[in-house]
């Protein structure tokens, strides 16, 4: 179970104890939450932080911090777009907005916080492996869920 943003502490300690390499993350139809838009936006995801894994493993480039600290950029620019998109999406519901658009702004700000202290790049490497394991698990367990609630309520 990936810590839900409610104790920075834990947050921290995830990041520090988290050594393992981060890897290519592979889209498959498991991640598919029935709402186009978003699972196009999911899949630009996918790309958007493979994109980024591999120039942050592409050690030899000149000017590797500035390429890999563009990349996240964009990275965590169109996350915050995406979250915006969702969020308009899960107003239609009150049950599910509040906490949903928690765990959303959470993890933007515990990411942007992570990058922008931390020029580390050991530390960067589990900063991805972290990315990519909250974002999977976000979208096929929350999203999930919850367009299939939205669904099933008849808010879609
Ligand atoms: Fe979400």
């Amino acid at each position: 179970m990936l810590p839900q943003f409610s104790n920075q502490t834990t947050l921290v300690i995830f990041i520090f104890i988290g050594d393992k390499m981060a890897e290519i993350i592979n889209w498959d139809d498991s991640y598919l939450v029935g709402f186009d838009e978003i699972d196009e936006q999911h899949k630009v995801l996918f790309d958007l932080y493979n994109s980024l894994l591999s120039v942050y493993r592409a050690e030899d480039r000149v000017e590797y911090k500035a390429v890999v600290n563009h990349a996240f950029e964009e990275m965590t620019s169109y996350l915050e777009y995406h979250f915006s998109t969702e969020e308009k999406i899960w107003r239609r519901d009150e049950a599910i907005f509040p906490e949903h658009r928690k765990l959303h702004s959470g993890f933007v700000k515990y990411v942007l916080q992570a990058t922008a202290n931390d020029s580390d790049f050991e530390s960067l490497g589990a900063l991805l492996d972290f990315l990519s394991t909250w974002l999977l698990d976000h979208i096929q367990t929350v999203d999930k869920r919850q367009f299939q609630e939205l669904r099933e309520k008849g808010l879609l």
